[in-house]
């Protein structure tokens, strides 16, 4: 766990310059806008630790497969989302040394990420030989109003002699992969051109035999330059080598004027723009935002950030460790998915780094979607429900793979096209609760938003074909004398094979009764898609009501818990306090190692009962609870969040609190000691679930929408808003009453410690009602 980020509630504070974190200051200063994204790089040339990240959404490289020993059902490519070219760089020399703060002392150095106004801001004072010594102030940000394009303003001032500035801001499409299998490049260059003070390089992702698309991206860039605030003329010298190119600026001088160069850049991909127009339309979009200039466009980007925080905000009062936490959460997913595309999706790491391949996972779906329903337009929701829809097809083609039939679907673990990327058997073949959260966010999008009607329109499509899969996953057991499901990996990836995951075996049964129940509601609706499927509807659905009546539950009838597998009690149970040596131990121990202890990776039973808590009483939630927690080492990033529901519903404040900054400050404490890899944006999301479904105890209960709010010890107040089903309400909690208001056209009703609350449209009426003790 580090310690070096300064605590603020607005900002990401890097305060004196610590070379040794630096990677992992540049996933926390990340920039992105939706489209595309980028860790915090510098600017100039940098020889000390760095992961240099660059990201345009939805452009990936099929990379080859690599693995030991071939497994027939393995896929062929695992998807890489592709570090693009760098369109930040700026070369700078003074009288001819070069600026690299890895040999040039630094002081009064500091790295600010703003997240009210969506700026990344960088101060210092570099030393150079004879005694020079100049200052520089950046600015730089990815804009969410021209989400192809970002601006940046590097600014340098001589402090102690006159001397000559040359200034290289430059396009370098020669980027290779951090992650990538055999160490291969993935882009070649298509075309580049150069003008005065402008470039543009336009790159193609190199041929592949997998048949997936290529993409082009053309990355454009204007400058500009002024003395002391003032426009100054300037000779602009081309500059081009292989997969680069540049302008050459050179300025004299005087100590204490301030020399200002502008970059305004874009990058425009072949996924939102024709392949044949991308240059001219790389060379009017950089025209454009030139002509608004950086302070228009900086004035803009304020403006929308004010709009989104307005939406989206938690706002804590008293605790600015906690209130940093939460809304670095809210402002990386912000940065990540916009939900405008319903081709793109959420990768783990977002825009911050390349780990996961940069692909789709369950996270979406079991994480994700609960902050853009809650915050966001409905459509935003909707468009991650479509995304699987449109990769059903491809679902169905992975479960053939497998050797399943009759249109049974197995959405893939890690995907970007649909097709399964992942290769490790445990996980490709084994980790089948996925197919459960694309089937639960179906049922969350529908009670959230009201939407009934999707079932009909795309859902239960799905639903069919994963109810198929679960159908002929399951097996009879003669022996038990009913379904059991072999050889399945479950949330906690620290168990790898084993029979009956309690919560693959209730999330398969789930999905069953949600589907069968759907085809009985809308029957007629449906009845054109149940024909073009070929469902048999006496036969596939006594199957199914079968195996929801007979299936196996692992069960401890002594301490009445839910066993995570067959022969959980077998393991020698520990607690995580009896761990002596350093962890997380999926860094320390052999794998082997792993497998045989007790110890959970992220919750696992735990994860059920936080999906089905309507299921199960307070007191079976609490056994489980006290039984499973003190096993689990939370190396997942997913994990805490659902522990501080939990615990919150059961009234274990310290733990829920202790539980919440592990979320919501992962990655700001580097808990995982893995930051310097990317952010983890896809676990952001249930820290802002912490806070709503755990602090607050939002829940939807027969279509009403219900709070049970509590304070922690440690704040004295807090305050959210809430779509739900097209209205917004503001909740504040405070110390001795919960303010709510009502933000519609609408009159809105939701229960408050379970007593109803009627608020009248258009008002921002408050009421007064005592906190919950
Ligand atoms: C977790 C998975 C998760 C993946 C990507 C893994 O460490 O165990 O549940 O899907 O990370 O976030």
């Amino acid at each position: 766990m580090k310690n070096y980020i300064k605590h603020d509630p607005w900002c990401i504070i890097e305060d004196g310059f610590y070379a040794e974190y630096n990677e992992i200051t540049e996933s926390l200063t990340s920039l992105g806008n939706g489209r595309m994204g980028q860790r915090g790089n510098f600017e100039e040339k940098f020889t000390g630790k760095t992961l240099l990240g660059n990201y345009v959404a939805g452009v990936f490289y099929p990379d080859k497969t690599r693995v030991g020993w071939w497994k027939n059902g393995y896929p062929r490519y695992f998807a890489k989302v592709l570090n693009a070219c760098n369109w930040i760089g700026i070369d700078v020399q003074i009288d001819g040394e070069t600026l690299d703060l890895g040999l040039c002392p630094v002081s009064e150095y500091s790295r600010v990420l703003n997240m009210k106004e969506g700026i990344l801001e960088r101060t210092f004072v570099a030393s150079l030989s004879d005694g020079k010594q100049v200052r520089v102030h950046s600015q730089r940000f990815c804009s969410i109003v021209d989400d192809e394009a970002g601006a940046i303003r590097y600014a340098i001032t001589l402090l102690n002699f006159d001397g000559k500035i040359t200034l290289t801001p430059y396009l370098d499409g020669d980027i290779s992969n951090k992650d990538s299998n055999y160490g291969e490049k993935f882009w070649d260059e298509i075309r580049k051109e150069t003008a005065f003070g402008e470039a543009y390089l336009e790159m193609r992702t190199k041929d592949t035999p997998f048949k997936t698309e290529l993409f082009n991206v053309c990355t454009g860039m204007k400058i500009d330059l002024t003395l002391n605030g003032e426009p100054v003329d300037f000779q602009s010298k081309p500059v081009k080598a292989e997969k680069f190119v540049a302008c050459k600026v050179e300025i004299e001088a005087k100590a204490g004027e301030e020399v200002a160069l502008y970059k305004y850049a874009v990058n425009l991909a072949s996924l939102n723009h024709p392949t044949d127009r991308l240059l001219a339309n790389a060379k009017a979009y950089v025209e454009r935002i030139a002509d608004k200039g950086f302070a228009q466009m900086k004035a803009e980007q304020i403006e929308a950030w004010a709009e989104r925080w307005d939406k989206n905000d938690i706002v804590i009062e008293g605790d600015d460790a906690a209130q940093q936490g939460i809304r670095f959460n809210i402002f990386q997913l912000e940065q990540t998915y916009t939900g405008e595309d319903d081709r793109l999706n959420i990768g783990p790491k977002g825009f911050t780094g390349e780990k996961y391949g940069g692909s789709t996972y369950w996270d979406t779906e079991a994480y994700c979607l609960p902050f853009y329903l809650a915050t966001a337009d409905q459509k935003v929701a909707r468009n991650l429900l479509i995304y699987r829809h449109k990769h059903l097809q491809k679902a169905i083609e992975n479960a053939a793979n497998l050797g399943f039939k009759d249109g049974a679907a197995l959405y893939p673990m890690v995907t970007m096209t649909g097709e399964e990327c992942h290769n490790e058997w445990e996980i490709t073949f084994e980790e089948i609760h996925r197919n459960g959260a694309i089937a639960y966010a179906i049922y969350d999008y529908i009670r959230h938003t009201g939407d009934e009607g999707y079932l009909a329109e795309y859902g239960l499509e799905v639903l069919i074909g994963i109810a198929r899969f679960w159908a002929q996953r399951v097996n009879w057991s003669s022996d038990k004398q009913k379904y059991v499901m072999l050889g399945v990996t479950g949330p906690n990836e620290y168990e790898n094979n084993v029979n009956n995951n309690f919560y693959t075996n209730y999330l398969a049964v789930w999905c069953l009764r949600f589907t069968l129940e759907g085809i009985r509601s809308w029957k007629s609706e449906v009845s054109e898609l149940l024909q073009k499927i070929n469902f048999d509807f006496e036969v596939e659905t006594a199957k199914w009501q079968h195996i929801i009546d007979n299936m196996h539950y692992p069960y401890d009838a002594q301490r009445q818990v839910y066993l995570q597998q067959d022969g959980f009690l077998d393991k020698e149970l520990l607690t995580v306090d009896d761990i002596t040596e350093h962890r997380p131990i999926n860094q320390k121990w052999s794998w082997d190692r792993i497998l045989r202890s007790c110890f959970i990776k992220q919750a696992d039973v735990l994860q059920g009962l936080y999906f089905f808590e309507e299921d199960f009483d307070l007191d079976t939630i609490r056994r489980n609870f006290d039984f499973y927690e003190p096993m689990t080492v939370h190396e997942s990033s997913l994990s805490p969040c659902v522990h501080v529901i939990l615990a919150a519903m059961l009234g274990y404040k310290e733990k829920a609190y202790e539980m919440y900054l592990r979320t919501s400050r992962l990655d700001l404490d580097d808990y995982n000691n893995d930051t310097e890899d990317g952010l983890h944006i896809t676990s952001m999301a249930g820290t802002w679930m912490s806070v709503i479904k755990g602090f607050a105890g939002m829940r939807i209960r027969n279509g009403v929408l219900s709070f049970a709010p509590y304070l922690p010890d440690q704040w004295q107040g807090y305050s959210f808003r809430i779509t739900f089903k097209g209205q917004i309400i503001r909740v504040s909690v405070k110390p001795e009453a919960i303010e709510v208001e009502n933000f519609s056209n609408l009159p809105v009703s939701f229960a408050v410690n379970e007593n109803l609350v009627e608020l009248e449209a258009n008002g921002h009426r408050t009421l007064i009602i005592t906190v919950k003790k």
